[in-house]
């Protein structure tokens, strides 16, 4: 049965207070002696645990390292993620009838997306344990934030991308930032059975969700929307929507407000609902939740046009279904139209994402539409990567430019009086 309980001894395999915990059998292990992505004995997930959970008093700083007493390591590979907006959405709130909606959006992260917030815990705890390659599958932001970051700390990194299915700003990203990048012929899943599988030979290091501690850096996200949302409002929000791929943000989040309840910062019945959103034809989450399954069946075929979550085996399931259901979350499948649709009204409240953050602002408004989100909760859309990211995808969305000839006249005749 999954353990989620983060209170219980220090194991003997601790580091300065911190060790791995196998989810369904409770095995531990020692953090950094070596790789260490899934649990020997039952092949189940890991989790980071501590000696000790720390509520918000004395924090200085911001960003990801604001909370590194809540992180395994120290310090990390820094660009100086995280500090991400929390942006209200006029528009949208008044159109979609909720008490209050705010975007955290991290698209604003160094290189786009949120992956960084895990790649500045996951790079340095590589360096740590003393491994030489970097690698992961990726459908475009893993591979630009693992470029970056593995360039930063001077490692050779290794990206397998999904062949023809990566949006163009994320190749340039790794391209730059000196990946070596491999188009695999096959989707995101067979780049990942084919990462993990040089990960188990002792070939790379492994950077995807899978690896526990990329978690740690993306659960700040939840540390800063609780601290946000207050300074902002006074209050909590009831609800936050995310979408999901590998389902590692949802899992993060979980891990956020569990260790905030442990340390006394937020009381059990404060937590945010957990409400995931896939698209249409990549959609095995929600699958699982509507059919109450124990566990995600994979997809073999998917395809959708936010080609960020178009994933057929969330790997992080079985962290992220507890999530969904011990805060009293749903998970729900949105068109890629409705998903172009919200894309367009966060454009119109001044905020640039790219079709996969869309994704939760459109599985808000459906959710709203069904009644089984209520005019008075107040809510956070999580939108998870920049509009610059996916610079076609955004183009067809919006319009297309006029040629004019070059005269003052044509031009305001073309622009409208
Ligand atoms: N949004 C964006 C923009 C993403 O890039 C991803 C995942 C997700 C949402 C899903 O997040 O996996 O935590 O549920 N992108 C991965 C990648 C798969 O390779 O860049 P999740």
């Amino acid at each position: 049965m999954t353990d989620l309980s983060l209170s219980g001894p220090v194991p003997e395999e601790a580091e300065d207070g911190v060790w791995l915990a196998c989810i369904e059998c409770g095995e531990t292990y020692a953090p950094f002696a070596k790789p260490t992505y899934e649990c020997a004995a039952c092949g189940s997930l890991l989790e980071v645990r501590y000696d000790e959970y720390h509520d918000f008093d004395g924090l200085t700083g911001d960003g990801v390292w604001r909370y590194a007493d809540a992180l395994p390591v120290g310090d990390g590979v820094s660009i100086d993620e995280g500090a991400t907006p929390l942006y209200e959405a006029p528009s949208i709130e008044t159109e979609v009838g909720v008490e209050d909606l705010r975007i955290k959006h991290e698209g604003m992260n160094p290189t786009g997306s949120f992956k960084d917030r895990g790649m500045t815990v996951g790079v340095q705890v590589a360096d740590e344990i003393g491994v030489g390659r970097l690698a992961c599958a990726s459908t475009g932001n893993t591979s630009a934030a693992l470029s970056a970051y593995g360039a930063r700390a001077g490692k050779e990194t290794l990206v397998l991308l999904p062949e023809g299915k990566v949006a163009a700003g994320k190749l340039a990203q790794a391209s730059l930032h000196g990946a070596t990048m491999l188009e695999v012929e096959g989707n995101f899943d067979d780049c990942l059975d084919i990462v993990s599988e040089l990960a188990d030979r002792g070939e790379v290091y492994l950077l995807n969700s899978l690896n526990p501690f990329r978690l740690e850096g993306q659960k700040t996200i939840g540390f800063e929307i609780i601290e946000q949302f207050r300074d902002q409002t006074g209050d909590l929000p009831d609800r936050i929507v995310l979408p999901v791929g590998n389902a590692g943000n949802t899992a993060a989040l979980h891990k956020a407000f569990r260790e905030l309840v442990e340390s006394g910062e937020l009381d059990q019945d404060e937590v945010p609902i957990l409400t995931g959103v896939q698209a249409a034809g990549a959609a095995p989450l929600v699958e699982a939740v509507e059919n109450d399954a124990d566990a995600v069946e994979r997809w073999p075929d998917v395809e959708t046009r936010a080609t960020a979550i178009r994933i057929g085996e969330p790997v992080n399931a079985p962290k992220a279904l507890p999530a969904i259901r011990q805060t009293g979350g749903t998970a729900v499948a949105v068109s890629d139209d409705e998903i172009t649709a919200a894309q367009r009204a966060l454009a119109e409240d001044g905020i640039g994402v790219e079709p996969a953050s869309a994704a939760s602002v459109a599985g808000l408004r459906k959710l709203r539409e069904d009644g089984t989100i209520g005019a008075e909760e107040q809510v956070v859309c999580l939108t998870t990567g920049h509009l610059l990211k996916d610079p076609d995808a955004a183009a067809a969305a919006g319009s297309d430019p006029q040629t004019v000839p070059k005269s003052v006249d044509a031009v305001l005749d073309a622009a409208g009086e």
